[in-house]
């Protein structure tokens, strides 16, 4: 077999066998395939895509180029949940917690921040002493002692998703259906987990900007799954407009912990709330109606900010953060509204903006490795639907010296339409797939 074949037989539109993948795949991650190969294979597949049986092949190769987490010795069914990524989606921070104090155990690896996106791992970092890089034993251990953990990916969690990812970075191949669910998917085999839920975004703060894309792009992840042998429900929802009220690192720990507390942004609850029953539902522990109850009982009673605070002296962070957030997280005090230049009605908000203004202020990075300001982020008063005032504000700005205000500040604004008409409010979540 050569490398040239293979391209060849994709860039047809033909049917690849799994050693075919195998070939070209382990022939990147061992240096024996160049870039230029790979970048014209992940090419081929962008424009003929991949069959369900090739993707289900593809995810395991990719899953099985590393380490494969063996959880089995909780000795529990492991329920995983997963985001296609967004801005301001901080739910995992919620979920986990929430599900946590069930007494289901979560054993979680998140992702940093990925374009415009955010990442679980940069936000938990705000949370001063929190160590998100444990050894695997000191990983489970405290899965089975705390029933929580929340931790980065191991350096040697599916490489070929890595070298592959920040090739498809480059080469404009990162938007196709087959290549974003063997991405994900392969790292979620490799993770451990027995059962998954997704959580698949849609909108133009999405990398799916439509409904119809994030479907496709959930009924390929849920197919996967299930070619593993593992459960998985995937949710399509709304990310037209940023999730909650905050974006940025601290600003999303302070309305995590605001929310466990119960004084929480509806939209933001309700969706937390639908991934959490299905986790519970695919812990085999009791139906999504029961989850809900019990679920809405430990939010009233503090067992789910319990649980996060569980979390938080487990893996060495500052414990007061949940009784003080404000005071404990890094919150930037130099603040400046973006303020509407019309009265209306909220059309649409650009959110993919909203989360390059958050970069812009230092939120994210702009090149891999960079730091970033835990501290920066935006505030976002108006939403979709709601009704504004000539000079009133829309959002605000958390900065630091460091930031690009201007250019952040202009991003923001431009993200805004502003209608004269009444417009609707979004639904948050637009379908199931199981
Ligand atoms: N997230 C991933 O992990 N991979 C992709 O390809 C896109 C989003």
């Amino acid at each position: 077999m050569i490398p040239y074949e293979v391209i060849k037989k994709k860039r047809d539109g033909n049917k690849l066998t799994k050693e075919e993948m195998e070939f070209m795949v382990m022939g990147y991650v061992k240096g024996e395939i160049p870039d230029y190969q790979m970048a014209a294979f992940l090419m081929a597949i962008f424009f003929q895509h991949l069959d369900d049986e090739e993707r289900a092949s593809l995810t395991e190769i990719m899953a099985r180029s590393g380490d494969m987490i063996d959880l089995s010795d909780i000795g529990e069914k492991i329920v995983d949940k997963h985001s296609s990524g967004g801005v301001g989606d901080k739910t995992t921070l919620v979920v986990a917690p929430m599900v946590a104090s069930l007494g289901i155990p979560i054993a979680k690896m998140s992702g940093r921040a990925l374009g415009h996106t955010g990442g679980t791992i940069d936000k938990l970092e705000s949370i001063p002493g929190f160590k998100t890089s444990l050894t695997l034993e000191e990983f489970k251990s405290n899965v089975k002692r705390y029933g929580i953990a929340i931790v980065g990916q191991t350096a040697n969690l599916a490489p070929a998703d890595k070298k592959m990812y920040a090739l498809r970075d480059t080469t404009a191949t990162v938007d196709e259906i087959s290549l974003i669910s063997a991405s994900i998917m392969s790292k979620k085999l490799a993770g451990g987990a027995d059962a998954f839920v997704l959580d698949v975004k849609a909108g133009s703060g999405a990398f799916m900007k439509t409904v119809e894309d994030a479907v496709k792009l959930a009924k390929a992840m849920v197919s996967i799954g299930k070619a593993h042998g593992k459960e998985t429900v995937a949710l399509v929802t709304n990310m037209d407009e940023p999730l909650g009220r905050f974006v940025g690192n601290s600003l999303e720990v302070l309305e995590a912990i605001e929310t466990l507390k119960g004084n929480y942004n509806e939209k933001f609850f309700e969706l937390c709330l639908e991934l959490s029953s299905y986790m519970v539902e695919l812990s085999g522990r009791m139906d999504r109606k029961e989850a809900k109850r019990q679920l809405l009982e430990n939010i009233k009673n503090g067992k789910a900010l319990q649980k996060f605070a569980d979390l938080v002296k487990a893996q060495g962070g500052d414990e007061r953060v949940v009784e003080n957030p404000r005071e404990v997280l890094p919150i930037s005090a130099e603040t400046i509204e973006v303020k509407s230049k019309k009265k209306g009605f909220i059309k649409s908000v650009n959110t993919e903006d909203i989360g390059v203004a958050s970069i812009l202020l230092g939120a994210g990075r702009t090149k891999k490795g960079e730091n970033i300001d835990h501290s920066v982020g935006i505030e976002v008063l108006k939403k979709v639907g709601d009704e504004v005032e000539n000079g009133e504000p829309l959002a605000i700005l958390y900065y630091s010296e460091n930031s690009k205000l201007e250019e952040a500040m202009e991003k923001v604004a431009s993200a805004y339409e502003i209608s004269d008409e009444k417009v609707m409010k979004m639904p948050m979540i637009h379908e199931v797939i199981r």
